[in-house]
């Protein structure tokens, strides 16, 4: 008789696990009721002392306080985000930015959005996160900065990328998307380079359905994003006079509300998700044929949007892939995905460079993306990576010990996979 449950045998686990995502209670709704109530639905054309009680503004203070970061500007989502951040650092048409080649896609358009080329780098295989080594043979004359993607919320190494930046006269532009309350050698990250860019989009750890934020700590850089967030507008001028050639990229009171208040949730929550990765991580350890990804010295807790961890395919017997191996996790009842799919120079818009309106100088091209290669990359996408979603890390550590149990299991079992 068949054991695993994609052989027709019983299933490990049949709850599901976690929590499920958003949670949310009272406090949104009294925030959302206090906003409705008080006929100012934007951040606004109010008194100073009003906008600085607006839900936005007190969102943007506490949150930037949370992330260790002095200044945020709060905005419609995290790819405006990156392209507000990547205007107040002064990007030029044709400029060069380096980010890694597992991402997700828009740490990259953003680039091309404001007129900058994306140089597409391949990952550390220990880490997951951008190679430093690969950063610097990626330089050229025409290179402005590094847009280090935290990826899975796991931290990049900010040491040497910020060396290398501070070296070559380049900004440092993290990407915090996957991010918020990681803690990194005592302190959080979106504020270790020039700036940092935050999605608050309804899958994210802090989600106000879409959203999202810059910080930095430089008072120029933030007062540059607030303008180039606020149609040109500076603040302490006045409202009719504008100074930048801008989009409205305010983020309105409701959303202000719903990330307030989701923000006193986010340290418990992230707390829990570390707690639970470490049950598993100490498990995958012991399991041949999967392993965690071994934390870097300094990584006191991961907060994260996927989780990852490995398959190590040399130690299953021929036959049995990844893929087959996620297709068995699945049937187990434990939820499983391939998270991004591929490197990002492997979708349409790169293959084909279909870069829409944009306008680089006379002799300046972007390179031909479908010569790009990053072996570690595509290999990881391939044949290694295995992604879960963070709400499954918000139950009791029992849930990782099912996960622990259904890899075991099939690990067990692996003879059932060939056929
Ligand atoms: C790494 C990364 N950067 C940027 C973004 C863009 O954020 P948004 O969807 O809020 O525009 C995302 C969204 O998933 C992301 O994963």
């Amino acid at each position: 008789m068949s054991q695993l449950a994609i052989k027709g045998g019983p299933i490990t686990i049949n709850r599901p696990l976690g929590k499920s995502w958003p949670i949310y209670g009272d406090l949104e709704e009294q925030y959302l009721s206090e906003v409705l109530r008080s006929g100012k639905w934007w951040r606004g054309a109010y008194s100073d002392e009003a906008v600085a009680q607006s839900k936005v503004a007190c969102f943007e203070q506490a949150f930037a306080e949370y992330q260790d970061a002095r200044y945020g500007v709060a905005v419609t989502n995290g790819t405006q985000a990156i392209e507000c951040a990547l205007k107040a650092l002064d990007i030029k048409p044709g400029d060069e930015v380096i980010v890694p080649a597992a991402t997700f896609v828009a740490s990259a358009t953003a680039v091309i959005l404001v007129n900058a080329i994306p140089i597409i780098v391949d990952i550390d295989p220990a880490t997951y996160q951008i190679s430093p080594d690969a950063v610097e043979a990626a330089l050229t004359e025409r290179t402005a900065g590094i847009i280090p993607v935290h990826y899975g919320g796991y931290p990049c190494d900010m040491d040497r990328l910020n060396a290398i930046a501070q070296r070559h006269g380049l900004f440092v532009l993290e990407d915090c998307a996957h991010a918020h309350g990681t803690l990194y050698q005592g302190r959080k990250l979106g504020a270790r380079g020039d700036m940092g860019a935050f999605s608050l989009q309804m899958g994210k750890t802090l989600t106000c359905g879409e959203g999202g934020i810059v910080l930095t700590n430089d008072e120029k850089l933030a007062e540059k994003a607030f303008s180039f967030h606020h149609i040109g507008r500076m603040p302490g001028r006045p409202f009719y006079e504008f100074h930048l050639v801008a989009s409205n990229l305010r983020m309105t009171e409701w959303q202000g509300a719903i990330t307030l208040a989701q923000l006193s949730r986010l340290d418990e929550q992230a707390r829990t998700r570390d707690a639970n990765a470490r049950r598993l991580e100490d498990g995958l350890r012991d399991i041949p044929g999967v392993a965690p990804i071994e934390r870097v010295t300094g990584l006191e807790r991961w907060n994260f949007y996927f989780y990852h961890w490995r398959f190590i395919k040399d130690e299953w017997p021929e036959g049995v892939t990844r893929d087959v191996f996620m297709e068995a996790l699945g049937a187990e009842g434990v939820p499983v995905h391939l998270g991004h799919l591929q490197p990002i120079y492997q979708n349409p818009l790169f293959v084909e460079r279909n870069f829409g309106p944009v306008a680089y100088p006379a002799g300046v091209e972007p390179p031909d993306y479908s010569a790009v290669h990053c072996p570690e990359c595509e290999r990881i996408f391939r044949e290694e990576g295995i992604s879960m979603p963070h709400a499954t890390f918000l139950g009791g550590t029992e849930d990782m010990d099912l996960v622990l149990d259904a890899v075991r299991k099939i690990r067990e079992n692996a003879e059932e996979l060939i056929s």
